[in-house]
């Protein structure tokens, strides 16, 4: 039913996987032994959150915030609000953001400061996807499972208005969906 409000796929699910598997590995090897907190920012980052640590065979926490940004027309203006806050104390734990998709940048700059002031014994970024041609700040996870062109997506996390969030892929809306 979902499907055919998508012009195409651009990342199926099982290629999302295998990159939730590679990455996993990676910070498996990186966090062993060092009781990280993964914090998902909400609502987008969910099912990549939760396919990841399946893949992270090592003690972990987990945690989420919620940030809403002031938006005055499309684009976000870098202006962050704070809806739901960690539950932990990140003061010297090795934290980990996990992100849907890093566009302007603009949201994890202020997320990342926020974070920092907090004084973690580590910080780092990892996301889903990746639109370089987007951003309006120098900031750069330091993981990232896709590189995208510059177009709107849905799926696996990532919604328009609201929706499409529970598509098991990542794709393209047809243009009529916007009419
Ligand atoms: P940024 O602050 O511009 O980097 O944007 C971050 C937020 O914008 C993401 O967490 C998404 O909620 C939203 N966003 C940016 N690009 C897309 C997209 O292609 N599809 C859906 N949401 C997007
Ligand atoms: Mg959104």
């Amino acid at each position: 039913m979902l499907d055919q409000d998508i012009k195409k796929v651009l990342i199926s699910h099982e290629e999302i996987v295998a990159a939730a598997e590679k990455l996993g590995q990676t910070l498996t090897q990186e966090y062993q032994d060092k009781n990280p907190i993964f914090v998902g920012i909400l609502k987008g980052s969910i099912p990549f959150m939760a396919e990841l640590i399946n893949h992270v065979d090592a003690h972990l926490e987990t945690d989420y915030m919620a940030v809403s940004s002031y938006q005055g027309g499309t684009a976000s203006t870098g202006e962050l609000t704070v809806v739901k806050d960690l539950t932990a104390d990140i003061e010297n734990r090795h934290v980990v953001i996990i992100e849907d998709i890093i566009d302007s940048g603009l949201t994890l700059d202020v997320l990342k400061r926020m974070f920092l002031e907090r004084k973690p014994a580590s910080l780092k970024i990892v996301t889903l996807l990746d639109k370089p041609e987007g951003r309006q700040v120098e900031i750069d996870a330091d993981y990232s499972c896709f590189t995208i062109p510059n177009e709107f997506v849905v799926g696996f996390g990532l919604d328009y208005q609201e929706n499409y969030r529970n598509l098991p892929y990542i794709g393209i809306l047809k243009e009529e969906v916007y009419q």
